[in-house]
């Protein structure tokens, strides 16, 4: 069995938002830590480092998964998405993102980029979301500003938004 001695660092290769990306992390590396300092990709946002808070989702593999409860080396191979990777061509605003400008659903903005991780898978497996499902999907992140009504409405409105463009 080969020795690992303390601090040796894995090769990664993996798809970020779309590009490849390869860099290298010791085994105990988490994916919050290794987008944000070996990548510089800060959008994924920290907060409890315990799986609670929600901030730091990313979608791997298109699921919701919490970066710091997932290592560097896991996503060796897989597809990673961040809220770098929303935006469309020159920064425009997704459907998502616009409705979350247009119903005031962020404040201080450090919950937003995870929510909108797991709001966007969300919406691709439920459409047409009802209230309780939408907050039972936001029972899984913790925002301190907003008092979630106006998160709940932009997610009514981006269901709405997404469901016009359909027709
Ligand atoms: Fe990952 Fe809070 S920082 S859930
Ligand atoms: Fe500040 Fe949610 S907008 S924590």
């Amino acid at each position: 069995m080969p020795i690992l001695k303390a601090g040796s660092k894995s090769e990664i290769g993996f798809h970020l938002n779309g590009r490849a990306v390869i860099g290298s992390a010791e085994p105990r590396m988490l994916l919050s830590d290794f987008l944000r300092h070996e990548i510089g990709a800060y959008g994924t946002h920290v907060g409890c480092e315990h799986g609670v808070c929600g901030a730091c989702t990313v979608q791997i593999d298109g699921q919701p998964q919490r970066a710091c409860l997932t290592l560097a080396v896991q996503v060796e191979g897989r597809s990673v998405e961040t809220v770098e990777g929303l935006a469309g061509p020159e920064g425009r605003l997704s459907v998502l993102q616009e409705a979350f400008r247009a119903n005031f659903a962020v404040q201080c903005g450090y919950c937003t980029a995870g929510i909108l991780m797991s709001v966007e898978a969300f919406l691709r497996d439920c459409p047409e979301p009802t209230e309780e499902q939408i907050r039972d999907l936001l029972s899984g992140h913790l925002c301190r500003c907003t008092g979630y009504t106006n998160i709940v409405c932009a997610v009514k409105a981006a269901a709405a938004a997404a469901a016009a463009e359909k027709t």
